[in-house]
């Protein structure tokens, strides 16, 4: 299989910071790529930088070949990359299945519908989104959830709804920054199958940024370690862990990130 997302030699830099300074990667079609590194590795910047919240400073990204650098997210969004977000503070006072309903629309879209096809048209799409929701909650196991707000489930059920939203449309790739954070075990277990799923059912691309590295065991093949701005070494979970690179830009962080890369004991 073929390269869904080429990155060469992208860099950001905040004044005279350089968050992201020259990293150069590769995402192979169909995988669920991991990506870590300690705490201010850039790993955020860089998907900002991809998904096109932020601009480059320089470099190049192309997707399935074709050059998207600095593209905003809409027009990535309907190219097929996806960057999940949490869910707007407006958005909480929508029901969970609003919440899926208000993804594929775009407003001149439905102003053109509305002239087009006039309402039977409108009920029709409305009804095919709201059957399009409820299989997404049901196959994240929150159909119970359909009718309260969003605002009201609990973190990890947030998460869910945020993937939730990435099939809504036909996502190809879709960045996923820490789901893990702040989720309990069981929901967590639930994100990642729905991640394995939509990866073996709907061929989605997965790059997930994750600190928990059972998560990231279980999940991701090949590993991606970032330092500094830079990408340090790719390989299993368990090549990366033995790289003497990444052991040191883990240990030049201090303890609490070296804690972290052995958690698993690998
Ligand atoms: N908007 C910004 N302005 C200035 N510095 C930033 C900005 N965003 C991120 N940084 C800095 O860039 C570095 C990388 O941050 P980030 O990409 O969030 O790292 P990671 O996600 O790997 O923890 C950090 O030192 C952070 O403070
Ligand atoms: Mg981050």
């Amino acid at each position: 299989m073929g390269q869904m997302i080429v990155v060469e030699d992208v860099h950001k830099h905040f004044g005279g910071f350089h968050a992201v300074d020259g990293a150069s990667l590769e995402i192979a079609e169909g995988s669920i790529t991991g990506l870590i590194g300690p705490n201010g590795a850039g790993k955020t910047t860089l998907f900002n930088v991809i998904a096109g919240v932020l601009p480059p400073t320089s470099g190049r990204i192309t997707m399935q070949g074709e050059d998207i650098t600095g593209l905003p997210p809409h027009e990535l969004f309907h190219k097929g990359l996806l960057r999940t977000f949490q869910i707007a503070h407006e958005f909480h006072s929508m029901s969970c299945r609003e919440n899926l309903m208000m993804v594929p629309g775009n407003q001149s879209g439905e102003r053109l519908w509305d002239t087009w096809f006039g309402r039977k048209r409108i009920a029709d799409e409305e009804r095919a989104l709201r059957a399009k929701a409820d299989e997404v909650l049901e196959f994240l196991t929150i159909s119970h959830l359909a009718d309260h707000k969003a605002g009201q489930v609990s973190g990890g059920q947030k998460k869910l709804l945020e993937l939730g939203r990435t099939m809504m449309v036909d996502a190809k790739i879709v960045f996923l920054d820490e789901v893990g954070a702040g989720v309990n075990r069981t929901l967590l277990n639930t994100i990642g199958d729905a991640i394995i799923q939509l990866n073996k059912e709907r061929g989605y691309t997965f790059v997930v940024i994750e600190h928990d590295m059972d998560f990231i065991e279980k999940l991701c093949d090949p590993v991606i370690c970032m330092a500094e701005g830079k990408v340090l070494a790719e390989g299993t979970l368990a090549e990366i862990k033995a790289n003497e690179h990444v052991i040191e830009a883990y240990l030049g962080t201090g303890l609490k990130n070296k804690d972290k890369l052995e958690e698993t004991g690998a």
